[in-house]
């Protein structure tokens, strides 16, 4: 567990629900994440966390509820709007190209024009400021990426995982949401990965979790929230359980008080 959560909320999700035609895949869901805090989404195939992440992302707008930044709620209808808000997300893809090198995957669609006028107008990119700011972010994550220079598909997955967080970061994100990022890594590598999550979070990013390794979840998270059916089923300091207690809380075994819906 990290102790880096500040009391400072930066992210609030108050009352969501969810419909896909008769399907309510959330109902009425809430839930605080404070600035610097770990916190791990939990809960069984179908719970709702893909859903609830999409919304957060701005992917599907909810039908009810609201997404709050710093106590101002937000109105997200497009992943462009999450972004502007602070929110970045890291889904299970990763969304990175691997024919790229580091440097392009990074500023992806957000790429810096050149300042000549001329050559901004024939399309041309700061390669150069590009790649300064590139090692910038990669160093703030005391990354071990060989080379900017280097294509993606030359990077373990675990150096993968850690250009798309750098990518998240280095936005000026305020919150990061990953999505399984460690799934398809082995031991070393994972173990880099909640070394990231633990520095970004020391550095005042709040990190939202979706993970189904209950190990993983007891070393980076502060706190865990856990979906069942669509509902908020409890909401936990990491402190407080153990891996039984996390899975038992998932499977709904553990007599739960569902948490009040709005
Ligand atoms: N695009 C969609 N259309 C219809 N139903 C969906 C869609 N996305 C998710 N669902 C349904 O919503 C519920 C929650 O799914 P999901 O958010 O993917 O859960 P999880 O990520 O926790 O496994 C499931 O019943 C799923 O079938
Ligand atoms: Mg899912």
């Amino acid at each position: 567990m990290v102790r880096n959560a500040l009391s400072q909320t930066i992210l609030e999700v108050k009352g969501i629900t969810k419909r896909f035609g008769g399907v309510e895949a959330l109902r009425g869901v809430s839930f605080k994440v404070n600035k610097g805090e770990v916190v791990g989404l939990l809960g069984d195939n179908g719970a709702g966390k893909s859903t609830l992440v999409r919304c957060i992302s701005g992917i599907h707008p909810p039908d009810e509820g609201e997404i709050l930044i710093a106590d101002k709620p937000v109105k997200l209808n497009s992943p462009m709007d999450a972004r502007d808000a602070g929110i970045e997300t890291v889904f299970q893809d990763l969304a990175i190209v691997p024919e790229f090198d580091v440097v392009q995957n990074l500023y992806l669609n957000r790429e810096i024009r050149s300042s000549n006028p001329l050559l901004r107008w024939l399309g041309w990119l700061d390669t150069k400021a590009m790649t300064k700011r590139s090692q910038k972010s990669l160093n703030r994550l005391n990354s071990r990426i060989p080379s900017l220079n280097e294509k993606i598909v030359n990077l373990s997955g675990g150096q993968r995982q850690a250009v798309a967080i750098a990518r998240a970061v280095s936005w000026g994100a305020e919150v990061v949401i990953m999505d399984e990022p460690t799934a398809a890594l082995g031991v070393e590598q994972s173990a880099q990965v909640n070394e990231l999550i633990k520095l970004i979070s020391s550095q005042g990013v709040a990190v939202v979790l979706i993970s189904h390794n209950m190990q993983h979840v007891m070393d980076t998270c502060d706190r865990a929230v856990v979906l069942y059916q669509g509902r908020c089923s409890a909401d936990v300091a990491i402190a407080d359980v153990d891996k039984n207690d996390l899975v038992s809380l998932i499977t709904g075994a553990s007599g739960l008080q569902f948490a009040e819906s709005a």
